[in-house]
């Protein structure tokens, strides 16, 4: 037996008894006479203490070479301790020794397993095996274990069937890069890893099983950030002979059911909005609405006076900032700095102070008067004491600028408060988005989405206009979950092809598998995914989602532990018949 106990379960009740620990060395204290060892495991940290009274002279030499991370394994005695410390959950005991094992030498870690850290993220990266010892991420991927275990607790009592569907597939149209697999068997040819199971999900209803859920790997080849890694996690849910309603009350079911468990918290509705609206009030179709803010828009009030900036511009947009007027012109300055950044890309930005007295003070004063002003507040919600912050220009443009300023305001002001949980659907998204680069539509969810009862015609005459059944879940700011009512017949997924620019023949060498499935009874159906390493982040508190994630790679795709991607030796080239053809 290695253990009769783990490191952090030892207390006050256990004085006297004989026990067996093992577990890593986190630090010793070695005072000549006396030693004392933190012994650390997944479970917590027990003191060990040898002393020259009670331990013989070779274990006590044993117990002054230890190394920080050595792997050891005690019996020892549990005794009160003489001075306790009630910050530990075992800080009314230690183990007096006696008999140590040391079961593995360790090198000095490159960086010390601390919760506050000194080693950089890539150096933790690299040993990231050392820094799961640490308590931040431990605890992380405890956390999201339990979240995982109360999500498929929560839907298999719901009656949903959790189905594995293959890795190695086709194209799937997520919107980013496949990564591709070469066939040996099949010369010239690849599998592609799934963006997502759509199409499989899809089939599985075809099948008649009316209720699926995975918690299953996605691979999307696209440029990295916080909130996005190139696998990651999905939790893919489909269900059949159900409306968009059914969707959104399982789901909202679901979110409700861990934000109660994992963190106590009482949500009766969720809040809707449409997709308009999140555009149109917050500049952003995943709204943080912990906080207010909303924009203001100020076409009206602010254009036809002598400003030729804003009577040029398309949109004329404000918001309130709560405060706002105690900011030095100094610092009003650098905000303007701020969201002239190339990352924002704000040409410039109009302010107004709200005086506690009532009046008004502009950096335009020279064009609208106190009446004027007093509209500006009026449409922005603003108060005494508040700053409103005007952007103009392009409607999509400003709104993102202005969008990046509400959140780096809130994020100053303390607003955006990671106990604090405001999940929001946003829906009815449009069904199609234009694309600049390409200059063609292409759909915003994904080609199987269906618009919106009676739009289909519009798809001709006027196609950016057409809504869709698609919806998104949005925590906190961060857009969580995402799905939609699919397409079930063959002719309107065939026109969706169509209209998005699919010849015929591509659209049957691609999807001719699902166009088929359809003609075989396809139930109507329709589901959603929840991203679930930025649901386990942000229900732990966080954006970033790396530390949720056992192995994460880094912001160039690369697992610097492993030191992948790597080239591949020549024999094993040909074996798939591929030669490089590297550009040198
Ligand atoms: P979508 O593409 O919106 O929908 O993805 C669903 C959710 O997955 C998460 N997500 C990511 N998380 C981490 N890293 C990434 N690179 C990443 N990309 C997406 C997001 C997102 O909301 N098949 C459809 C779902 C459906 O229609 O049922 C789909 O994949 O949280």
């Amino acid at each position: 037996m290695y253990r009769s106990h783990n490191c952090g379960e030892l207390r006050a009740s256990h004085i006297n008894t004989e026990v067996t620990l093992a577990g890593w060395v986190q630090k010793s204290r070695d005072k000549g006479f006396i030693v004392w060892v933190d012994l650390r495991d997944r479970y917590g940290i027990t003191q060990l203490v040898f002393d020259e009274e009670r331990s013989s002279k070779a274990m006590m030499q044993q117990a002054q070479e230890l190394g920080r991370e050595f792997v050891i394994q005690v019996k020892g005695e549990v005794i009160e301790r003489a001075s306790k410390n009630p910050n530990m959950p075992t800080g009314d005991i230690e183990i007096l020794v006696s008999e140590l094992n040391v079961l593995n030498e360790a090198k000095l870690p490159p960086f010390t397993i601390e919760d506050d850290t000194d080693g950089g993220e890539e150096l933790r990266m690299k040993y990231r095996y050392l820094d799961i010892r640490r308590n931040p991420v431990k605890n992380s991927l405890i956390f999201r274990h339990k979240v995982t275990q109360e999500v498929r607790n929560y839907l298999s009592k719901e009656g949903f069937i959790e189905v594995e569907t293959p890795y190695l597939i086709k194209s799937t149209p997520e919107g980013a890069r496949d990564f591709v697999v070469p066939s040996r068997m099949n010369e010239g040819q690849f599998y592609a890893l799934p963006q997502s199971p759509q199409t499989f999900k899809q089939l599985l209803m075809v099948g008649g099983m009316d209720k699926y859920f995975q918690i299953v790997k996605c691979f999307r080849d696209e440029d990295l950030r916080a909130d996005r890694q190139p696998e990651f996690t999905q939790i893919d849910c489909e269900m059949a002979f159900i409306e968009q309603e059914d969707i959104l009350n399982a789901f909202e079911g679901l979110t409700r059911h861990l934000l109660k468990e994992i963190n106590g918290v009482d949500i009766e509705k969720f809040p809707r909005l449409l997709y308009d609206d999140a555009m149109r009030l917050y500049g952003n179709d995943k709204p943080d609405i912990r906080f207010g803010m909303q924009f203001g828009g100020l076409n009206e009030v602010a254009q036809h006076k002598d400003f030729n900036v804003f009577n040029s511009a398309e949109l004329v947009v404000g918001i309130a900032v709560p405060g706002g007027n105690s900011y030095t012109r100094k610092e009003i300055d650098k905000l303007i700095d701020w969201v002239k950044r190339p990352q924002v890309g704000a040409l410039g930005m109009v302010y107004c102070r709200c005086n506690d007295d009532g009046s008004y003070k502009s950096s335009v004063d020279k064009f609208y008067d106190q009446e004027d002003l007093a509209k500006w507040a009026e449409v922005t919600g603003a108060k005494a004491g508040d700053l409103i912050c005007v952007l103009s220009g392009d409607t999509n443009k400003v709104r993102t600028q202005l969008s990046a300023l509400r959140m780096e305001l809130a994020e100053r002001l303390g607003l955006r408060k990671p106990d604090e949980f405001a999940p929001l659907w946003v829906m009815d998204f449009p069904l199609l988005e234009w694309d600049e680069d390409t200059e063609r539509y292409h759909a915003m969810h994904h080609p199987f989405t269906s618009p919106k009862p009676g739009q289909i015609e519009l798809l001709k005459t006027d196609p950016g206009a057409v809504k869709a059944n698609a919806y998104d879940l949005v925590l906190n700011g961060n857009e969580i979950g995402g799905g939609s009512i699919r397409i079930h017949d063959k002719a309107t997924q065939a026109l969706m092809f169509d209209y998005l620019g699919f010849s015929e023949e591509e659209a049957k060498a691609q999807f001719g598998f699902l166009m088929d499935a359809f003609q075989y009874g396809a139930p109507p159906h329709g589901g959603l995914a929840f991203g679930l390493d930025r649901l386990v982040a942000i229900l732990g508190g966080q954006e970033t989602i790396r530390d949720f994630i056992a192995f994460p790679k880094n912001n160039n795709g690369r697992d610097v532990m492993i030191d992948a991607p790597a080239p591949i030796d020549n024999e094993q080239l040909e074996e798939l018949n591929l030669k490089l053809n590297l550009k040198s």
